[in-house]
């Protein structure tokens, strides 16, 4: 076997894993889909429902606004539900959910198809139609879950924003997807504690101007403040008789957007990632089945929040698509002790298992022993995404959480992939902190500054050149913003923002964002979301964020702050800076650290040199610096 003369360390897969996952050939793959590319995608949609099949698989004809299935009808809400009901399916759970308190509940196929029907009435009743967008903020509930699909059924494009986010975040997402509906929670729960989701949604809603209609669903039952006319309870508009299980479903073009997703870029307001129902679907099908390896029989547990892409994509559609059992878990890793994730999955007897390097290291901290208390062997596969694991934790977790016989499918992608794009299938040898090769068919490359391809175990810009399904298909009303960012550094490339290198292997390994968006446990942030956060405080003149490189987290934010004058720099100050960032953006970009600085380092025309920062941070060399300033 070729494969004995894979270079460094190598892990490979037991007998039963080979026996038991279902692709067991990645070569087959490969070769298949070299040979007839398109004809390999279509055969994954083929096992999906479509009222109307497609009449060509790619349109290229006006690159890079790619188009997949054109001329297919389909719905994905349909996929994901209806057609399991006429299957024994429709008795089978389609969701598992545990609150942070503990309390359990549980929905077959049968019962969720009739909530998402419920609430895709109530939107109705709210004058929502096909191509509107809806704003949904909430913690994590099933309710998220239906709002999505009942969305998805009408043909409204869903906005989630993750329940993590503050008033300034929520504020830029309304206002960018011009929502008339915003469906919000009382609050949620973490660690314990409130997040006050509709108190912070009222700031938010004092700032944007476009939402009439506000759905509150009640989570928590304290009070909040109601706006007459505007806000109604959710519980009490489904019991209207006209919310009821029965809600005609929308016939969607393949090319219908199914969503909007903001994600921080380089520079300016975040970014409105859009995809849409047939290709996303095909995506996440296929990717769910074969890399995550989900099965008839299979309970699956993605630890993400479904209000970012990994929620959406392996919480949500990837496993309903497949007629999964779905786990999701209401609350924080550790709380109230660092066995709560591990107790339920013993408990539920979880499969999969698929969760973030910043989560793993966290628990490696608290030793083995709160693990070894549990039973773990219903686990068969693990997963990993959202940064680069390090190997010592890639290797904790095969051997404490896998106990030696669960490949660790590391996953690589991006909101904008919307899919798996390299990944290891469980019956392929695994090399600890590289996610191995590309999705088959799909062609990667690491390139120089001239776009020549680096030699192997070169480091240089990660770029996608094959287009795939579930790639993003522009920006939000902002096209143009679209073909900068992705498509104008190399002709016909799809520009990642993550530098790579690839070894003789062909394994890919990632090394991190090139550009200013940085990765704080595996959370996606802008330095312009913190940077502009800062500047709104009336102390701070000028900020600059950059990411260090941290333990636990990746990386963490440093932001260095020039003061207007009359304050005094001081504890008082950061203190105040930290909360108002966190009020603003959200906990998780709250900064490690915050410098007072007189000056910042900034290019001629006046543009901040961050990668000048970070080095001085580092104490490395800053490498050039001839267009600095002085
Ligand atoms: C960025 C995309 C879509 C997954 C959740 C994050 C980094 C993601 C890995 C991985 C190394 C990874 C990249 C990428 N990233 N997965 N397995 N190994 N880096 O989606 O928020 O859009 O972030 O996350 O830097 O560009 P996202």
């Amino acid at each position: 076997m070729s494969e004995n003369k894979l270079r460094g360390e190598v892990y490979y897969p037991t007998q039963k894993t080979l026996e038991k996952s279902q692709l067991k050939d990645r070569k087959e793959w490969d070769t298949r889909a070299k040979q007839d590319y398109l004809g390999f995608w279509e055969d994954f949609a083929k096992e999906l429902h479509w009222f109307r099949k497609w009449d060509k698989v790619l349109d290229d004809s006006n690159k890079p606004f790619y188009k997949w299935f054109t001329g297919g009808q389909t719905n994905i809400s349909y996929n994901c539900l209806d057609r399991h009901l006429s299957t024994f399916r429709r008795n089978k759970l389609a969701l598992i959910w545990e609150s942070e308190a503990g309390k359990v509940e549980t929905m077959s196929y049968f019962r969720l198809h009739q909530e998402t029907c419920r609430f895709a009435n109530v939107l109705k009743s709210m004058g929502v139609k096909k191509g509107d967008r809806v704003t949904i903020y909430m913690g994590r509930t099933p309710e998220i879950i239906t709002a999505m699909l009942a969305c998805a059924r009408i043909g409204a494009i869903h906005s989630v924003v993750y329940g993590g986010f503050s008033v300034e975040s929520l504020t830029e997402r309304i206002e960018d997807s011009q929502s008339r509906i915003l469906v919000v929670a009382d609050g949620a729960y973490q660690r314990g504690k409130i997040v006050p989701l509709k108190e912070i949604a009222d700031e938010a809603l004092q700032r944007a101007g476009t939402v009439e209609h506000v759905v509150v669903v009640k989570r928590t039952g304290e009070d909040v403040f109601m706006q007459p006319g505007r806000d109604m309870w959710y519980h009490e508009l489904v019991n209207f008789p006209h919310a009821n299980t029965h809600c005609q479903m929308q016939i969607m073009s393949a090319e219908d957007p199914l969503f909007i997703l903001y994600t921080s870029g380089t520079t300016g307001k975040p970014k409105a990632i859009l995809h849409t129902h047939g290709g996303y679907m095909v995506g996440t099908y296929a990717t769910t089945k074969y890399y995550l390896d989900l099965q008839e029989e299979d309970r699956i547990w993605c630890t993400a929040d479904p209000g970012w892409i990994t929620g959406h994509s392996y919480i949500v559609y990837g496993p309903l698509l497949n007629g999964g059992t779905v786990f999701m878990y209401e609350g924080a890793p550790f709380h109230p002790y660092p066995n709560r994730w591990w107790q339920m999955i013993e408990k539920f007897g979880i499969n999969i298992f698929y969760t973030a390097p910043t989560a793993i290291r966290g628990f490696m901290r608290f030793g083995d022993s709160w693990i070894k208390r549990h039973n773990l062997s219903s686990l068969r596969i693990l997963g990993s995404v959202g940064e680069p694991i390090n190997p010592e934790a890639w290797k904790w977790y095969y051997n404490v959480i896998g106990n030696e016989k669960c490949p660790v499918i590391d996953t690589w992608w991006q909101t904008e992939t919307g899919m798996h794009m390299i990944a290891p299938f469980p019956s392929e040898p695994l090399k600890p902190g590289s996610g191995g090769k590309p999705f088959p068919g799909i062609e990667m490359d690491v390139l120089d500054e001239s776009g020549k391809p680096v030699g192997a175990n070169q480091e240089g810009f990660l770029v996608i050149k094959t287009p795939w399904p579930s790639m993003v298909r522009t920006l939000f009303n902002d096209d143009t913003r679209f073909v900068e960012q992705y498509w104008s550094k190399y002709k016909d490339c799809y520009l990642t923002g993550d530098s790579a290198r690839i070894d003789e292997d062909g394994y890919i390994w990632i090394i991190g964002r090139v550009d200013d968006v940085i990765k704080v446990s595996g959370y996606r942030l802008g330095s312009a979301d913190i940077e502009s956060a800062c500047v709104s405080h009336p102390a701070v003149a000028e900020a600059a964020a950059i990411g260090i490189p941290h333990q636990l987290k990746g990386n963490a934010i440093q932001a260095f702050v020039i003061l207007k004058s009359g304050f005094q720099p001081g504890q008082q100050l950061v203190d105040e800076l930290r909360a108002h960032i966190g009020h603003e953006v959200g906990p998780i970009a709250k900064p490690e650290k915050i410098e007072f600085v007189d000056k910042l380092p900034k290019t001629r025309s006046g543009k901040i040199m961050r990668r000048v920062l970070k080095a001085q941070a580092l104490g490395v060399d800053p490498g050039n610096i001839s267009t600095l300033e002085d």
